[in-house]
């Protein structure tokens, strides 16, 4: 089993996923956010890569039983019903809907890895789970860090180190190579304190900035849930 971490999704282009076993990674939200509106009973997600394609997409779809979520730096776009804060998805507003989800980097990600056989969402939240999954399969797999508009971030390549850190607990024959290395000493000198880390982080201070602090507190939550996002056919769901 070999792994290969993305620190940005910039460094491969669509093709190259193709027939990988891949998990994006986007801790600063919208991982966490897509893990905990699934784990509350929503029916899918939908990611897409552009606003104007989430409101045509959400027009497609039954009335009801559909929700438009997302950000634009971080807000709630004019519209739309939900923001990207996981806070906001709880069971009583996304229980039963599909959500049409757009990101400023998340979804993104998720939408250029979209020809991958297999394709996973982790968080803090979520991290055991996805390990344990990614063992099962003993695929090599691509651990792609959404970063910040095509830029490295911390927060990601600290989640991609203990992700395989958690991964070479179960299975110590994994291949290591340099960008495995530096996520595995990332995680080593952060993995102990997320809380911390996330607060230094750049997009953290942002977050921090417009009023976001609660989100920070909840993206530092490790293993807390037993689920795994899969994206099948245009949409995400939990896997049984
Ligand atoms: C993103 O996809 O860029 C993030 O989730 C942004 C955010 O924190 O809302």
């Amino acid at each position: 089993m070999k792994l290969n971490v993305l620190f940005s999704p910039i460094v491969a282009d669509e093709l190259y996923f193709t027939g990988k076993t891949s998990v994006v990674i986007d801790v600063l939200r919208a991982s966490s956010t897509i893990v905990t509106a699934l784990k509350n009973g929503a029916k899918e997600i939908v990611p897409v890569a552009t606003v104007e394609f989430a409101v045509k997409v959400s027009g497609g779809m039954f009335g009801g039983q559909t929700l438009l979520g997302g950000e634009r730096n971080t807000k709630k776009i004019e519209g739309f019903a939900l923001g990207n804060s996981p806070l906001e998805y709880e069971e009583k507003v996304v229980n039963g809907k599909s959500i049409v989800f757009y990101t400023t980097n998340g979804t993104k990600a998720l939408t250029k890895a979209r020809f991958s056989e297999n394709l996973f969402v982790c968080s803090f939240l979520n991290l055991n789970a996805v390990a344990k999954h990614l063992v099962s399969l003993n695929n090599n797999v691509e651990i792609i860090c959404a970063g910040r508009n095509n830029f490295f971030s911390l927060e990601d390549t600290v989640c991609a180190g203990k992700l395989a850190a958690e991964i070479i607990s179960m299975n110590p024959e994994v291949e290591l190579n340099d960008s495995l290395y530096a996520a595995l000493a990332l995680n080593e000198k952060y993995g102990q304190v997320l809380l911390k880390m996330l607060k230094q982080s750049e997009h953290g201070k942002l977050l921090i900035e417009n009023g976001f602090d609660e989100d920070i507190n909840y993206c530092a939550q490790l293993n807390v849930f037993d689920v795994v996002p899969y994206y099948t056919n245009g949409v995400l769901k939990l896997m049984k």
